[in-house]
């Protein structure tokens, strides 16, 4: 990517942190369930007396559980308003210092300066900016040329603990989606083109995603090597319903990460094995399988068994892919996962939307916010 195209020197998604009640249990879900491996740890054994902090890895996806162990604790506060949720989705960018200065040289808020964070196992470079609601963005640069380079199990105050899960196939995060309230949509679609230096990549509008109730609108926001995909959701005013998106703004009281899209390479084993671990994903009616051929052509999957699974298909001009969603993960109807499979489609499933929809209403209405 060029410097014009990546202001930043963004390179990946290096680890999504949520803050969440009960770290060790989460952990045990996110591993038993979800067939990620405990690879780090970080607590009151380690020297931390502030948090503890559960490293979860499955192939290239890596997510932190950090439990704040005080009140005063800032991630206690998150924890209050929001329930379990994503704290920060952090980048592995080229430096750390630059990534910093020029985002907010382009009108990011700071949330951390940067700063040398150490071990014995040597030193990374970290800074911070604020995304929608209370999400954050950490740049983190190491093993590069500036002379920060770290040679631990995952990032310092870490050690390694391994505990290994039944991995599921998931491979890597595909995009994850921001919810952000009415009329919110356009700031933060500019704020990831005007700082981040990603462009709009696909726009939905509430013609191609609504049903009675459930409108929503979306856009596709992404990195110039299409890496990065960060869709952001705004609720659409439905025909008298709440708007999915309204119902979790409503409950993580502001906006926030919907949901991470987990990418795999055969999603009839991956859904298999997260439904035999007691992972509860969202139904679309069997009618659905009778059209799907007409609508999306032939596919090299048995569509009987995609149906007993529940997996729903798209297409566009590119290909096709394959996906399901989950039930939100926790007691509050707020963050959900998407298991997907892309066989050269680049969209979002956008000819599932209809569909999904009525079953999300049938689940909203059962929790009393349609
Ligand atoms: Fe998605």
């Amino acid at each position: 990517m060029s410097e014009l195209k990546n202001p930043l020197g963004l390179k990946r998604i290096h680890h999504v942190e949520f803050y969440v009640g009960n770290a060790k249990q989460a952990e045990f879900y996110y591993r038993k369930a979800f067939g990620f491996s405990r690879a780090a740890y970080m607590g009151l054994e380690t020297g931390n007396r502030e948090v503890t902090s559960y490293v979860l890895r499955q192939n290239r996806v890596n997510f932190i559980l950090t439990t704040p162990l005080s009140p005063e604790h800032p991630g206690a506060d998150h924890i209050k308003q929001h329930g379990d949720g994503v704290h920060d989705i952090a980048f592995l960018v080229e430096d750390a210092d630059h990534a910093f200065h020029e985002a907010v040289r382009r009108g990011a808020k700071p949330v951390e300066d940067p700063h040398d964070h150490g071990d014995e196992n040597g030193v990374v470079r970290h800074a911070s900016i604020a995304a929608y609601g209370d999400t954050i963005h950490s740049f983190l640069s190491y093993n590069n040329n500036n002379g920060h380079n770290y040679s631990g199990p995952f990032l310092p105050g870490f050690i390694a603990q391994e505990v290994a899960g039944d991995e599921v196939g998931i491979q890597l995060v595909d995009h994850i989606v921001g919810n952000v309230e009415l009329g919110k949509m356009n700031y933060w679609c500019d704020f990831y083109r005007d700082v981040m230096g990603f462009e709009r990549y696909i726009t939905f509008d509430d013609k191609d995603i609504s049903t009675e109730y459930s409108a929503l609108m979306s856009i596709v926001m992404s990195d110039g090597g299409h890496n990065i995909k960060f869709p952001i959701n705004e609720p659409a005013i439905g025909k008298g319903g709440k708007s999915q998106i309204q119902e979790y703004i409503d409950f993580y009281r502001s906006a926030g990460a919907q949901h991470v899209a987990l990418l795999c390479k055969d999603i009839r084993h991956t859904v298999a094995k997260l439904q035999a671990n007691g992972i509860e994903f969202l139904r679309v009616p069997d009618t659905y399988y009778d059209e799907i051929t007409d609508r999306v052509g032939a596919i090299d999957e048995d569509v009987e068994d995609l149906k007993r699974l529940g997996i729903l298909v798209d297409r566009d001009d590119e290909g096709y892919l394959l996906q399901i969603f989950t039930k939100p993960v926790e007691d509050r109807p707020t963050v959900f996962y998407e298991i997907l499979q892309r066989k050269g489609c680049k969209g979002f499933g956008k000819g599932n939307f209809k569909a999904l929809f009525v079953s999300i209403e049938e689940e909203q209405r059962r929790r009393g916010n349609l």
